[in-house]
């Protein structure tokens, strides 16, 4: 029976490039295992969209002197290309500014609002008397009042992670002038989290198959106790408030953007010609999951769901497989200091695949783990073009030359030749057990370890030497070679989705490589190859170099 999967993948803020961070975080992951289920003849639902609200973007917006909105469209469309490129395979990237998003989120807070979930109060606020404007989230920063780092923004510690309101930072300052701000009161919402905190606690106590930081860092807020959180702002650039007297104000954005999960599925749905298809990946025995970046998780484990309990008809998170982060050269990648690999950059002089491959050799799954220019020439060059490369190139030239293009009949198999065929089986299904709970960095390895014991097994065999003698044994040991290349095509689709379709072609078949399905393609004797050409690309040692430097001289700061 096909499972239903719905995946979210975090919303970029649309105020920056995308780097390789955010890809190692939340996007490569989502689309391995979009990609994975789909091959799997399951039903996937995968959105995500462009966050165009808050202050991130009204930040950015002053500092180069351009309307938010304008910011916003430049960026979604650089996004939109990104994607496209670098092969992130979204049913749905929508952003929410649209109409849909307007209307559904606004219901979504009147609905709260309606069951008690929403009510309204007094707050005492940040206010900078030079700036003549209330100060929310990342217009303030100051010190941590629960770890005590200096410097942090508003709205969360970058360090200890936790969600801050702007009034308990310590020796808080104005982001645009440094002047010290006075309190003042205003009329804001609020989310009744108090109320979910003993559903949420048991909820998530049943979750074992979360990741245990995931689970640890929200058990210990849950512990600590919720408070509830204001979900309106002083503000110009967002979602409306649908109260009158609030027409100044504005929904926050983190409030609004995590509905985009559900605004976006019926944005799809209406797009499909079906808009009750949505309800197909929310509820009844439909998955969710949610791949974010770990900065994200209270979010999603506990604001999100929080306000789906109050809901009350939609499926809460199946799992939430937030990544680390990744760094570059050992330090972390940072857009203020523009000290980071941009994506767009990296997409208009390399292939997608090599990125997507050190990525998810390297994914920062558990631990925090480093890109550097000279591993990723040392693993593409190495692994890449040596081991997978090298094997599917030398039997594919092999066999065309010597078999007048076609796949060769094949005799007997010997006890080694059997053991290589066991071993592709075995490694379809470890693959695929290891997809399923998201080990995405095992799976590639587990994969990449049978391109290595199918080179050793050609060394010994070595085919090309003993045609003369016996060609039948020749041509028996590359068709076993050949089914383990099938067998790579199909499990590294997801992790290379362009050179498994390019290796598709290549081995004679018609059509996209999904249509196979999550199975080792058989390789009829007699069908025709096309002719060989290598799936990847040597790179000069002096790629490292120069990007290296590349990446010092944009450095500030
Ligand atoms: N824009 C946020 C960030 O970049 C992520 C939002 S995820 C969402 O950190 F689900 F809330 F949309
Ligand atoms: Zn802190």
């Amino acid at each position: 029976m096909s499972e239903r999967i719905f995946i979210g993948a975090a919303w970029p803020y649309a105020n920056g490039p995308l780097h390789l961070g955010h890809i190692a975080g939340a996007y490569l992951p989502p689309d391995i295992f979009a990609r994975y289920h789909r091959l799997k003849g399951n039903d996937v639902l995968m959105v995500s969209g462009s966050d165009q609200h808050g202050t991130p973007i009204t930040l950015r917006a002053f500092e180069e002197g351009r309307p938010p909105r304008e910011i916003a469209a430049h960026y979604h469309e650089e996004f939109l290309d990104s994607w496209e490129k670098i092969g992130i395979s979204f049913d749905l990237f929508t952003s929410t500014d649209t109409p849909n998003h307007h209307r559904v989120a606004q219901d979504f807070f009147l609905a709260l609002k309606d069951k008690g979930y929403i009510y309204q109060d007094t707050m005492a606020l940040l206010y900078c008397p030079r700036c003549n404007r209330f100060l929310p989230d990342r217009y303030v920063e100051g010190t941590c009042p629960h770890c005590h780092s200096e410097g942090v923004r508003g709205d969360q510690c970058d360090n200890c992670g936790k969600p801050l309101n702007p009034v308990d930072l310590i020796d808080p300052y104005c982001r645009l002038c440094s002047s010290l701000p006075e309190v003042r009161e205003s009329e804001h919402f609020f989310l009744r989290l108090s109320a979910f905190n003993d559903q949420l606690l048991e909820w998530v106590k049943g979750q074992s198959h979360w990741k245990q930081n995931v689970l640890n860092f929200t058990i210990n807020l849950l512990t600590e106790g919720l408070k509830d959180r204001s979900i309106t702002r002083d503000i110009e650039w967002g979602i409306p408030v649908p109260i009158p007297g609030f027409e100044s104000k504005r929904i926050y954005v983190w409030f609004e953007a995590v509905i985009g999960y559900l605004s976006a599925s019926k944005e799809w749905a209406k797009n499909s010609g079906d808009e009750e298809k949505w309800r197909q990946f929310w509820q009844g025995d439909a998955k969710s999951y949610y791949f974010i970046g770990k900065d994200n998780v209270p979010f999603h484990t506990i604001i999100w769901p929080a306000m789906l309990m109050g809901d009350g008809e939609l499926n809460l998170p199946y799992d939430v497989p937030a990544n680390e982060f990744l760094t570059l050269g050992g330090k972390p990648f940072s857009t203020s200091r523009n000290f980071a690999v941009w994506l767009p950059d990296y997409l208009e002089r390399y292939d997608p695949d090599p990125l997507r491959y050190f990525l998810s050799v390297n994914m920062p799954e558990g631990a925090d783990t480093d890109f550097s220019w000279q591993e990723f020439v040392r693993r593409n060059n190495d692994e890449l073009v040596a081991t997978y490369g090298n094997l599917v190139h030398r039997v594919l030239t092999f066999t065309y030359r010597s078999f007048d293009g076609a796949i060769p009949p094949h005799g007997e198999f010997d006890e080694k030749s059997e053991a290589l065929l066991k071993k592709t089986k075995v490694v379809l299904d470890t693959v695929d057990r290891l997809l399923h709970q998201c080990h995405f960095r095992e799976a590639i390895r587990t994969a990449m370890s049978l391109a290595q014991e199918a080179n050793r097994y050609l060394d010994e065999k070595a085919p090309w030497k003993r045609m003369k003698e016996d060609r039948e044994g020749s041509a028996t040991s590359l068709y076993a070679a050949l089914c383990v290349i099938s067998c790579l095509k199909t499990v590294l689709y997801p992790f290379l989705p362009f050179s498994s379709q390019k290796l598709h072609r290549l081995l004679g078949f018609e059509g996209r490589v999904e249509e196979d399905g999550w199975s080792i393609a058989k390789l009829p004797p007699g069908q025709k190859l096309a002719p060989p050409e290598p799936l990847f690309t040597k790179l000069d040692e002096s790629v490292a170099a120069e990007e290296t430097a590349r990446l010092e001289s944009a450095r500030a700061g």
